[in-house]
């Protein structure tokens, strides 16, 4: 079983292939959060696999809270230890995320087995200007190569190595902006917005709500995930002012 969280597409291609090549089952983390279902199965043939992006060299917040209560049973006969995995989408690098995701699932009793990095387009739009379509499609390829190297070490249930954990300092500085950060405020429709509701569909934390034809963000933080700015059919949504020129970002498997 692969738990998977995506803003705007990367991490779900990525959960895809991998549950594709090894016939694991996906589960959205955001209808699983929405349908508040956090008890599953573990039969000993399978694996257990966490693929989201990085945010701020960290673990976005739903997927924090989705781990605070998932709950793993299985039967007491079977005492196969689980192979636990993670695959965390970034646009430069995961910083000490594996150590944050060894400490999360460790509360659960789920000892980590392995974390693979796996460089994307960046979506980051409410900081910098999203990966263009060129260097997306070179990156594509070299996406491709490195996640057949880690289905290939998931399939043989490959260990990491201590060290792999041990590079916590970028997570230390950065992440505690995200958790007092990922503010709403920023956040408005302009005049391209056509009332089409997509916005409020998509947001994993249904922070957006319509009124008026309009969407209107109502908390004041939310997971950041960009998907309302970056999936907008109208590019309507801006986060300030800087997005007003910037391209959207979307990978395809979502359109
Ligand atoms: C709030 C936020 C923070 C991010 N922080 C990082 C980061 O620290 N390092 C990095 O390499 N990419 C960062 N990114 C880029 C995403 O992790 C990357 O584009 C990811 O593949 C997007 O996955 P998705 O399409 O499944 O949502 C960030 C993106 C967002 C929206």
């Amino acid at each position: 079983m692969i738990f998977y969280f995506t803003g705007t597409g990367n991490s779900l291609y990525v959960a895809k292939k991998i549950g594709d090549e090894l016939g694991e089952h996906l589960i959205d983390i955001t209808a699983a959060m929405k349908e508040k279902s956090f008890v599953y199965r573990f039969s000993g043939d399978e694996k257990i696999g966490f693929v989201f992006p990085v945010y701020f060299y960290g673990v976005p917040s739903i997927v924090v809270d989705f781990i605070a209560e998932l709950k793993i049973e299985q039967n007491l006969e079977e005492e196969v230890k689980p192979y636990v995995f993670g695959v965390v989408t970034c646009g430069g690098g995961i910083g000490g995320t594996p150590k944050m995701l060894e400490d999360l699932l460790e509360k659960q009793g789920l000892p980590l087995s392995a974390v693979f990095e796996l460089k994307m387009a960046s979506n980051y739009i409410m900081m910098y200007q999203p990966t263009g379509p060129d260097l997306q499609k070179r990156i594509l390829i070299s996406t491709d190569k490195k996640l057949a190297d880690i289905i290939a070490a998931i399939s043989k249930n490959k260990q990491d190595e201590g060290s792999k954990r041990k590079k916590t300092f970028l997570t230390r500085v950065a992440y505690p902006l995200y958790v007092h950060g990922r503010k709403t405020r920023l956040f408005y429709a302009d005049e391209k917005c056509n009332g089409c509701g997509k916005c409020e569909k998509i947001c994993p934390v249904s922070t957006i709500q319509m009124a008026n034809n309009k969407p209107v963000w109502t908390a004041k933080q939310c997971t950041h995930c960009s998907a309302c700015i970056n999936r907008c059919p109208q590019k309507a949504i801006q986060y300030g002012k800087k997005t007003l020129k910037w391209r959207r970002f979307e990978n395809p498997i979502l359109k």
